[in-house]
């Protein structure tokens, strides 16, 4: 595993969200055309990696049935408490996801999997969980930290580092987290691999650059946003991929 030890006392990643409500609407904006418009209370769904549950109040709105899985002890007591401040009674469940289909004791309808897949080295080992845990026909929602966005690809051909373009993932430093930038084609051969097809993709945060939060009301921002995820998503152009995947193999 590569990245920030959630369960350290000394990291609160709540406080990343601080001054990034732009990028949490986008994700919500995606999530919301990618999940079920109406609520089923009998549809499940397992938030993989789901953390401090910051996604509950989407995830609401279309099942009657949801577990947060992570690692992180101290993120799934957040997760309860949040829960319950949204009027939800959710399960939790602690382990590490390359061994999720032994920890958790059924098959569920929706798996999402969200800024989880940039502390994964094997992809392929992660993948091949997530489809185990799936019902047949079952929906996998995914984001990806992409390699290849716009002002990465401008940065690196600038250079003249035309190997930057390569199929492959890199690592990334920031000050308190290491983490994987993936190639997109190169995750979607994976899930390709892994008994899944990819229904349908979005380009999320499209405009998180500090120009255009500083010189664009918020508002039109988050409405340029939602326009444009779609149309973006087939230049992989934003810093985060949105999939919506279908399980159509069972892997052994
Ligand atoms: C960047 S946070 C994202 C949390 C949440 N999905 C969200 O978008 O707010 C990454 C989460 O993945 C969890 N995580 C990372 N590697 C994991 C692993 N191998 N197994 C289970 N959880 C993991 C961490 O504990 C953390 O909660």
């Amino acid at each position: 595993m590569v990245g920030a030890d959630y369960n350290d006392k000394n990291y609160d990643y709540t406080k990343y969200w601080e001054g990034r409500d732009y990028e949490n609407a986008s994700e919500v904006i995606a999530l919301k055309k990618l999940l079920p418009k109406n609520f089923n209370k009998d549809r499940s769904i397992i938030d993989v990696g789901g953390g401090f549950g910051r996604l509950l109040s989407v995830f609401k709105d279309s099942f009657g049935d949801i577990s947060i899985f992570d690692y992180s002890v101290k993120l799934l007591e957040a997760a309860t408490k949040n829960a319950k401040n949204l009027g939800l009674s959710i399960n939790t469940i602690n382990g590490d996801i390359y061994n999720i289909s032994n920890l958790v004791d059924k098959k569920y309808d929706y798996v999402s999997m969200i800024r989880v897949s940039h502390h994964l080295e094997d992809l392929n080992k992660a993948f091949e969980e997530i489809n185990k845990i799936l019902k047949e026909d079952g929906i996998f929602i995914l984001e990806v930290a992409n390699k290849v966005h716009f002002k990465s690809i401008v940065v690196n051909l600038l250079k003249f580092n035309f190997k930057y373009l390569k199929k492959d993932s890199i690592s990334v430093t920031s000050k308190d987290v290491a983490f994987l930038n993936h190639h997109p084609k190169y995750v979607e051969d994976i899930l390709k691999d892994s008994g899944f097809v990819v229904e349908d993709k979005l380009s999320v945060s499209n405009f998180r650059l500090a120009v255009f939060k500083k010189l664009i009301p918020f508002n039109l921002l988050l409405r340029l946003e939602d326009s444009l995820q779609k149309m973006l998503s087939f230049i992989y152009f934003g810093p985060s991929i949105f999939y919506r995947i279908k399980k159509v193999n069972e892997v052994e």
